[in-house]
């Protein structure tokens, strides 16, 4: 289409984000709309944020403001932003920065089309309700060719937990699972583009009841569709993990050998005032379970440090679990107050304190992951080839440990899983070659 207009969209945040991303561009075809990777030529920009922290939801009022030459050299210029801010801000964003024209939150984005009509009439359009019927049900079927072979599913959305310092059970409402019926057809059609690898997404993914066995159940039920080659899903709550998904870890062939699953802190005084509900000896006994199941599974977390009232002992109880448990990979940060939490009334840990205890984590959790990729040498994994790499000849893909691998191959391997030897460790990625 020679006139098509187009759509740039910027994602912040969790995968969530990322799958709800490819869902509002398709949702804005029907509009005439393709995507775009060039914020300059663009006549819409789509900013698909996130409210976690304080500096996620500030980048975007920054990145706003370094919009603005750009929409004064082409007033035609439509701006939106949707996701986790525009669901906690709603009207704040158009007031801080009256050049955006609409405002749509994580659960209303199929009435996208509906909304551009009042935009494309010159006027704004703002919609965070939690409407009562499925955006699900109101979205375009998925048919364009998959760019990669690897795709997110939305499974599950919302949290019912209410950890104390967290957003996301205000920004995505309350725990909604969808049918396991319709994520089957989803995946069907995700599988006919090309899709071999899905990731089923969820802020409390494995919190699942969309099936009768939950989300053990809907895995090996979208282990029966013959292409689909592997099955991951993230993120999970320790106290969701129930004894039939530790058991699909050690018998379900697709389902991959990595978990991320965060424990936030290692103190038990701190997991309460977290409301965790749990302690962190019953991690380390699911931990223990898990890799019963599955031996080889690489673990994933995240931690918060500098939680309110967090003391010395308390962040020493953090590392000692991260020496007990042994991370691959993990994710670290720094607490930081979210306006309506409960923790947000409670009085900050210092700040050059909490820097300090997040570089000691930090380095603990690297020196573990570069110890577990170095493990890798030697080994013989599969690989998802996705694409081709920098270097001719070369492709990229992922091992079932979600370790990025690089190796001489045919690109016709692109799509396809392979046998690889890991010849190399080189920090940011695997080299490896094909096993005849
Ligand atoms: N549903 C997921 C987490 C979603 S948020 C879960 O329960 O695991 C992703 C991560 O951001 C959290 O695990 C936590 O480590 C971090 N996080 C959430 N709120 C935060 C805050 N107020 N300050 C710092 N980190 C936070
Ligand atoms: Fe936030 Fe806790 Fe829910 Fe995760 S489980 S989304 S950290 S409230
Ligand atoms: Fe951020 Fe919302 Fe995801 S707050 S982490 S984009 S659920």
């Amino acid at each position: 289409m020679a006139d098509a207009k187009k759509l740039y969209i910027k994602t912040y945040g969790c995968q969530m984000n990322v799958y709800d991303s490819e869902r509002m561009a398709e949702a804005l075809e029907g509009d005439g709309y393709e995507q775009t990777q060039d914020m300059a030529e663009a006549d819409m920009i789509l900013l698909n944020t996130c409210h976690i922290r304080e500096k996620a939801a500030e980048k975007v009022y920054s990145d706003l403001g370094r919009m603005k030459p750009l929409h004064d050299a082409k007033p035609d210029l439509k701006i939106g932003v949707a996701g986790c801010v525009a669901q906690a801000e709603g009207e704040e964003i158009m007031r801080r920065q009256p050049m955006v024209d609409l405002v749509v939150g994580p659960q209303t984005y199929h009435r996208l089309p509906e909304m551009m009509k009042a935009v494309n009439a010159g006027g704004q359009a703002l919609d965070t309700d939690f409407p009562p019927e499925d955006k699900f049900d109101h979205l375009p079927k998925r048919v364009l060719p998959a760019r990669n072979p690897s795709a997110f599913l939305t499974v599950q959305e919302g949290c019912d937990k209410f950890c104390a310092f967290c957003v996301v059970p205000y920004t995505r409402g309350a725990e909604v699972s969808r049918p396991a019926d319709r994520i089957l057809l989803e995946a069907e059609a995700l599988v006919e583009r090309g899709v071999r690898e899905i990731t089923l997404l969820g802020q409390n993914v494995n919190a699942y009841h969309g099936h009768k066995d939950g989300l053990a159940g809907l895995i090996w039920k979208l282990s029966e569709i013959n292409d689909l080659k592997r099955i991951r899903f993230t993120t999970s709550h320790p106290n969701d993990m129930d004894d039939a998904l530790i058991d699909a870890h050690g018998t379900c062939e697709k389902l991959m050998p990595y978990l991320h699953l965060p424990v936030q802190s290692g103190s038990d005084r701190i997991l309460r005032a977290m409301n965790r509900k749990h302690t962190a000896d019953d991690y380390r006994d699911l931990i223990g379970r898990i890799r019963d199941a599955r031996p080889d599974l690489l673990l994933s977390g995240d931690f918060i440090v500098g939680f309110p009232g967090e003391t010395d002992a308390d962040f020493e109880a953090t590392m000692q679990l991260v020496r007990d448990v042994h991370y691959g990979q993990a994710y670290s940060f720094k607490y930081s107050a979210r306006p309506g939490t409960p923790a947000a009334e409670k009085e900050d840990v210092p700040a050059d304190v909490a820097t300090a205890r997040l570089h000691e984590l930090q380095a603990l959790l690297s020196a573990q992951q570069y110890q577990t990729q170095a493990d890798m040498v030697g080994r013989k994994v599969e690989v998802l080839f996705e694409k081709k790499g920098r270097q001719r000849g070369q492709l990229i893909g992922k091992s079932g440990y979600l370790h990025a691998v690089h190796a001489e191959a045919p690109e016709a391997m692109i799509g396809t899983v392979q046998r690889v030897r890991i010849v190399n460790d080189l920090t940011n990625s695997l080299t490896g070659e094909l096993v005849a």
